[in-house]
């Protein structure tokens, strides 16, 4: 294949496009197909939860062997489910990045070979961005400007988002993810990896306020996010449980911190919605499963009368399905790539002015596990 390779014009694009979605960024290898009229038609998943549990965290190399063992089988399930032949599929959108490099160019080499072999276009989708996306796929008439929070593994950022699909970074941690600090704080508590959905479920059975947590950078004045003191706190808590040997009342200190993270993203979203005086919100990320956090978001956007969108349960962590949407998007907006497209594990949103192209970066760069 040669980056001078004849491409698919627009004009043999057609207004309701099948698109084939791949997702491989970080432990799930996952594939999608999304019909013309955005409709999610499969979305297949194989989680690497089995390999990387034992390390209480993903393992780069592990989970780039396990993508290339896994996606064929993946992409084939994703098309039998969707019920239709490799023929019908009109673009591929892959994710470039950010992520995991290795991880990344298995999906990104899977995607331009298939779409270089169907003669179908090839799409590259930020990783954010279809985050992003999720929120639309059962709300298209979601209103603009909004604002959207995305609360993952790796990123804790807010956005302005214009009604001209423009994207306005408008504060972001400046140390753990929120998904990391449960990740992290899990891991003190001894629970399963990940540890976000281990403390959502723990959480339920104890008191959010027998333990007191710090809420970080709540009265700052701006809409930064710093979680790392919120995991020291925890530390020291621990620490000092131990030394009095007293018993870990765990699913309390799963309730606090879990309480102590949510408090800090809702106020800082809702800020974020009073400043920029907007009247809908959409938070996207694997965070958004957390069953404390939509609870809060839903009561409080009721009380302001706020519109707000959360993606299904199902498109709350990393899914493809969210990458056919973005990619759906991208191809009715021409944003093809070209064939010499790479991964990218540093892949910034917005890609203020990046090249299209992008590149593997040498230096691993993992999301901050
Ligand atoms: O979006 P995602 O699947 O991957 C990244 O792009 O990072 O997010 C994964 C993160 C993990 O840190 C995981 O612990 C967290 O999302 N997470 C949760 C829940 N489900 C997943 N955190 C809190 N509560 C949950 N229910
Ligand atoms: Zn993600």
């Amino acid at each position: 294949m040669t980056a001078h390779a004849p491409h698919p014009t627009r004009d043999r694009k057609p207004a309701a496009p099948v698109i084939l979605a791949v997702e491989t960024s970080c432990d799930e290898t996952a594939a999608a197909v999304v019909s013309g009229d955005g409709t999610v038609e499969a979305s297949v998943l194989a989680s690497q939860h089995d390999v990387h549990g034992k390390f209480g965290g993903v393992v780069p190399e592990l989970a780039a062997r396990r993508h290339i063992e896994t996606v064929e089988a993946v992409v084939a399930e994703a098309i039998r489910k969707a019920g239709i032949a490799r023929t019908d599929i009109n673009a591929v959108a892959v994710t470039t990045g950010p992520g995991l490099a290795g991880a990344l160019l298995v999906g990104v080499s899977f995607g331009k070979a298939l779409a270089y072999a169907l003669h179908i276009p090839l799409i590259g989708v930020n990783h954010l961005e279809g985050h992003v996306a999720s929120a639309w796929i059962e709300q298209p008439d979601f209103p603009m400007p909004c604002i959207v929070l995305v609360v993952s593994g790796g990123h804790t950022h807010l956005y302005l988002a214009g009604a001209d699909g423009s994207y306005h970074l408008l504060g972001h941690t400046l140390d753990d993810a929120a998904g990391e600090a449960f990740d992290k704080a899990a891991k003190m508590l001894g629970l399963s990896y990940p540890g976000g959905p281990a403390i959502d479920k723990l959480a339920r059975s104890g008191d959010a306020h027998a333990v007191k947590f710090p809420r970080p950078y709540l009265k700052k004045g701006n809409l930064d996010f710093s979680f790392s003191g919120l995991k020291t706190s925890l530390l020291y808590h621990l620490r000092d449980l131990d030394r009095a040997g007293t018993a870990r009342p765990v699913p309390d200190l799963a309730a606090g911190f879990q309480e102590a993270i949510v408090e800090v993203l809702v106020e800082k979203a809702f800020d974020a919605v009073r400043r920029h005086g907007v009247k809908a919100l959409a938070v996207v990320g694997g965070v958004s499963a957390n069953t404390r956090l939509r609870a809060l978001l839903a009561e409080r956007a009721a009380a302001a009368g706020l519109r707000l969108a959360l993606p299904p349960m199902a498109y709350c962590t990393d899914n493809a399905a969210m990458i056919g949407a973005a990619g759906r998007r991208a191809f009715l907006e021409g944003r093809f790539a070209p064939w010499d497209l790479e991964a990218e594990a540093d892949l910034a949103f917005p890609a203020a002015g990046a090249p299209r192209a992008a590149r593997v970066r040498t230096r691993a760069a993992m999301r901050g596990r």
